[in-house]
């Protein structure tokens, strides 16, 4: 094998690898589609200075379009996997998203005690231990909202599912550390 092969094979591997443990771990890529960003943006309302975050932000469909819309708000995407990090950080230089901050980091080792607005689009397998940060990190009037897949303990204050797109699961921080 020559060194270029080499290189190339290492570089591949490194992508598959992650993209792997991300599946393995909360939920493998899967961009969300134009019409549910429209869903989200229609339901998620943001002040000047608060902060969203997306955990698994994959290419940060999601991310930029509600980014977009409230330039005066703060807007954080993790995810663990190389190829949609480095799709969504290009995204953010080409778009010029000063208010948008896309970091490769694993999401359940992130604090989220400043979070506002909490975006999860990821597999129900890691929904207890999500649960479980939620309960120790959030404030108690921070809204987490579900994309997909309701929580099977907690009773969601509000739901919203318009245009056949996956339904949306609303929650308050509180309502975790009342689960305890
Ligand atoms: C269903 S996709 C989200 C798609 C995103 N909403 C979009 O529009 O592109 C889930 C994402 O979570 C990421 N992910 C899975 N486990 C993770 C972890 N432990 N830390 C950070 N990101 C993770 C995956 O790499 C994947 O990109």
């Amino acid at each position: 094998m020559t060194t270029v092969q080499f290189i190339v094979f290492a570089v591949i591997m490194t992508f598959l690898i992650s993209a792997s443990y991300a599946g393995y771990s909360a939920a493998p890529f899967w961009p969300s589609k134009k019409r549910e960003c429209q869903n989200v943006i229609k339901s998620v309302k943001l002040k000047e200075g608060q902060k969203f975050y997306e955990l698994g932000c994959g290419s940060g469909t999601i991310l930029f379009s509600i980014a977009k819309k409230y330039p005066e708000a703060m807007f954080i995407g993790y995810d663990i996997s190389i190829f949609p990090f480095l799709y969504a950080r290009t995204k953010k230089l080409l778009g010029r998203y000063t208010n948008t901050k896309i970091q490769m980091k694993n999401l359940f080792k992130q604090d989220l005690s400043d979070a506002d607005v909490v975006f999860v689009f990821l597999m129900e397998k890691c929904y207890p231990r999500l649960t479980q940060k939620f309960a120790q990190e959030l404030k108690d009037e921070s809204v987490v909202v579900f994309q997909g897949w309701a929580l099977p303990e907690i009773k969601y204050e509000k739901m919203n599912r318009p245009d056949d797109t996956l339904p949306l699961y609303f929650y308050r921080g509180a309502q975790f550390r009342e689960m305890l």
